[in-house]
């Protein structure tokens, strides 16, 4: 199947776990991949990953936090694919503390890798969107629906970029450019639940309290983005679409604090 054959897909924090994925899926399906993340090594491996697809792949070095970096990046995106059909947002940020334990540095570096990092990565990336027909994913969480102990940083930073899915697909609408954000639950073998549930202990408990009582991989994150950003979904903008095997109704908050507190 070649949905996105010869389009352009940028993947910002492309370089391992889920985004990395979803490059993967885009490249199978035709698409010339361009990923940026700070480390030179990781930026080096995922763009040979992609390219041993068979796909066109290039990557450049940038922190999301600086908007100078995240402009020179996406401009090398564009000058060598061209305009951006699909632009992936998914650089992010966690680690698990009490609010009272998190300084306003830790709360900070959250903030600004999720939230202002997804403005500086949508915000460089407008004018080369390609018009009509791009469509944007922002890369979101449970934690912007549901309460988590020891996730307060990360509730307020994933809530807010769902609200900036919102507000641009309202600004961005009558350009025919779509935004949505996709949101997993827990995917296995991902540095985010390495983080959130590191023992064994939490991890079976953590996947009792899913509804389908798996992990989620992360090709199902993958194809929730390629149905979103194919013509099948061309109605669908503003969206917040789970992909979490129902875990957003039942966040299991008691183990959490068990584990948090020793
Ligand atoms: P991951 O492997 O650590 O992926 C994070 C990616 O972002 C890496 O490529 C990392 O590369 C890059 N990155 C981090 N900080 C950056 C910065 N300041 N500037 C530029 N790039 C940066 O983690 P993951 O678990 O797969 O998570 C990927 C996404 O899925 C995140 O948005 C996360 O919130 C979301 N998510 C994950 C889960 C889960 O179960 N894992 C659940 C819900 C949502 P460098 O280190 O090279 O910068
Ligand atoms: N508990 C409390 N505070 C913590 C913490 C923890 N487990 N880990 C980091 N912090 C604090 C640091 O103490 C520091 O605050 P301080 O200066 O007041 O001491 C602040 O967060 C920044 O830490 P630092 O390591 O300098 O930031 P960084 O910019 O190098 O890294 C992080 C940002 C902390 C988010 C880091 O975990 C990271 O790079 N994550 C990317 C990968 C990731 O999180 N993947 C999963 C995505 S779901």
């Amino acid at each position: 199947m070649s949905r996105f054959a010869g389009r352009h897909v940028l993947v910002s924090g492309g370089t391992s776990g889920i985004n990395l994925g979803v490059a993967r899926m885009f490249a199978r399906e035709g698409a010339k991949v361009f990923t940026f993340s700070r480390s030179a090594e990781k930026v080096e491996a995922a763009v040979a990953e992609l390219r041993a697809l068979g796909a066109q792949a290039e990557g450049a070095v940038a922190d999301v936090r600086d908007a100078a970096a995240v402009a020179g990046a996406v401009g090398r995106a564009a000058e060598v694919f061209g305009p951006i059909d699909v632009l992936i947002s998914g650089a992010a940020g966690n680690f698990v503390a009490r609010a009272r334990d998190i300084s306003s540095n830790g709360f900070r570096a959250v903030m600004e890798i999720d939230v202002l990092g997804t403005h500086h990565v949508t915000h460089a990336a407008y004018p080369h969107l390609r018009r009509p027909g791009a469509v944007v994913v922002n890369v979101s969480a449970a934690q912007a629906q549901v309460a988590m102990v020891g996730q307060a940083h990360v509730c307020a930073a994933k809530a807010g970029v769902d609200m900036l899915t919102r507000t641009l697909a309202l600004e961005w609408g009558p350009e025919g450019i779509r935004v949505n954000s996709v949101l997993p639950g827990p995917i296995g073998d991902t540095e985010g639940m390495k983080r959130l549930a590191p023992d064994e202990a939490s991890l079976a408990a953590k996947i009792a309290s899913v509804p389908l009582r798996r992990m989620g991989a992360v090709e199902d994150v993958a194809q929730l983005c390629g149905f979103l950003c194919s013509e099948a979904a061309s109605y669908i903008t503003g969206a917040v679409i789970p992909v979490d095997g129902g875990a957003v109704l039942n966040p299991m908050p008691t183990r959490m604090e068990a584990f948090i507190d020793g």
